[in-house]
């Protein structure tokens, strides 16, 4: 093995990686072509096997009986995942769709889903409607210059998910700040500290506020998710506290930063790429291919993780019982073998078999509404929009899990 495919493996393991896609996609593009299956053991980190390639990642995640979430579903350092450990044995961990297998995910997915499918996505389209119209009648009023990421795609995603799951206004703000903390948790511009236990203390902070949410819908339900997933019963039963508030975060968490990644990213690559933007403008029937193209482009998540059940062979490569795989998203989705020209952005792309949303029965739960967000946004946006550009250099959060945009100067013109 090379020095440099060494060091590419390491680099998945690193946050600041992820403020610089020119060098991170030389090292996925190494590790896809060297060592599609590579063993990486970084300085903080348990051991993990890179899986690069988009076959791969496809194959890892069909089979969930032999690849499971728990114990480790998303890369953290290894003191982190050793205080998450002990807060599991206290029973006061996150305890999501993400860290559940089997049935018991199966039955917890169902409760949510109902909420995600395409009857009651027409219902919400209305709201996600004036929603966009604030943010792009809040672009005009800042009268030709932003910064985008900070300023428009933050707030957006995050007002339509906390409407949809019934919080109030007034409570968006604190969101805001603690979403940003969890994901964000290593980018000096956003974590509350360094200390990797700062996320645990995000967490007894967000278990709190859905605390007080949960009780307020059981004493009086409402027509929104919180009330929904407060009142739900599996095999007759109420969820445990746990189970409630694990489920109103990531429903509130998930749909935030992933969504606002891309939609900044996509507004950097037009105004990157004048000639799909012009394409775009002239025939709007593209925004169902470019809002996949956008997701592909950016790969806001930069991976999951899964854990094997059982020794078995993958590419030629032993992997042992208990092992954990780390599935790059943004290295499947330029996977040579699958996507032609994977480096050109193209908004006509198709067909595009992206990862940015998994794959198999983890499949990201709130796709159609963060395709149908940044569809909406484009079509109020692009018949308003007269000239867009760069205004300074964009900035990357340094975080090895949802990455994105943090800063996007840019000019234009908005009537
Ligand atoms: C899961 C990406 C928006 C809710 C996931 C997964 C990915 C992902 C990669 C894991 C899939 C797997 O393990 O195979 C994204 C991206 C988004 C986005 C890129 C935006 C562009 C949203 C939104 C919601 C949401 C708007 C709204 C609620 C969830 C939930 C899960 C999930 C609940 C866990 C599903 C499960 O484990 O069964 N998402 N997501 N996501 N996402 Fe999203």
């Amino acid at each position: 093995m090379t020095n440099a495919v060494e060091a590419a493996g390491l680099m998945l393991a690193e946050p600041g990686t992820y403020t610089d896609n020119d060098r991170l996609h030389e090292g996925l593009s190494l590790l896809r072509r060297e060592s599609p299956v590579h063993r990486v053991e970084a300085a903080d980190y348990r051991p993990f096997w890179a899986v690069t390639r988009h076959a791969d990642i496809m194959e890892i995640e069909r089979d969930h009986e032999r690849f499971r979430n728990a114990p480790r579903p998303v890369l953290s350092p290894r003191a982190l995942d050793e205080r998450l450990e002990q807060m599991v044995a206290e029973g006061r961990a996150l305890r999501t769709l993400v860290h559940i297998d089997g049935r018991e995910h199966r039955l917890l997915r169902a409760i949510g889903a109902d909420w995600f499918r395409p009857s009651v996505m027409r219902r919400m389209e209305s709201r996600v409607r004036e929603l966009t119209r604030r943010s792009v009648d809040q672009m005009a009023a800042l009268g030709g210059e932003c910064d985008f990421a900070a300023q428009i795609s933050m707030d957006f995603p995050l007002y339509v998910i906390l409407s949809l799951l019934g919080m109030p206004e007034d409570d968006f703000g604190l969101m805001r700040a603690l979403t940003q903390e969890l994901f964000g948790n290593s980018d000096p511009d956003k974590a509350r500290d360094l200390d990797p236990a700062s996320a645990t203390l995000v967490i007894d902070d967000l278990f709190a506020y859905f605390g007080k949410l949960a009780a307020s819908r059981r004493a009086t339900p409402t027509e929104d998710i919180a009330s929904t997933i407060a009142n739900a019963q599996v095999d007759g039963e109420y969820l445990s506290d746990q189970d409630v508030l694990s489920y109103f975060i990531i429903v509130a968490t998930a749909g935030h930063d992933t969504t606002s990644g891309a939609l900044a990213g996509g507004i950097q690559a037009l105004a990157e790429h004048p000639e799909q933007l012009r394409r775009l403008k002239a025939d709007p029937s593209l925004i169902p291919t470019a809002v996949d193209e956008i997701i592909r482009w950016t790969t806001p998540v930069t991976s999951f993780m899964r854990n094997a059940a059982e020794d078995c062979t993958l590419r030629g490569v032993q992997i042992r019982a208990g092992d954990a795989l780390l599935l790059s998203y943004p290295s499947g989705n330029r996977d040579e073998d699958v996507f032609a020209d994977p480096f050109t952005f193209d908004v006509g792309r198709t067909p595009n078999k992206h990862l940015s949303f998994g794959f198999g029965v983890h499949y990201c739960l709130g796709a159609a509404l963060a395709k149908m967000e940044i569809a909406a946004f484009l079509q109020e946006l692009l018949p308003r929009l007269d000239s867009l550009e760069l205004a300074g250099e964009p900035a990357l959060a340094a975080t090895n899990f949802v990455g994105g945009l943090k800063r996007l100067p840019i000019r234009y013109s908005v009537t």
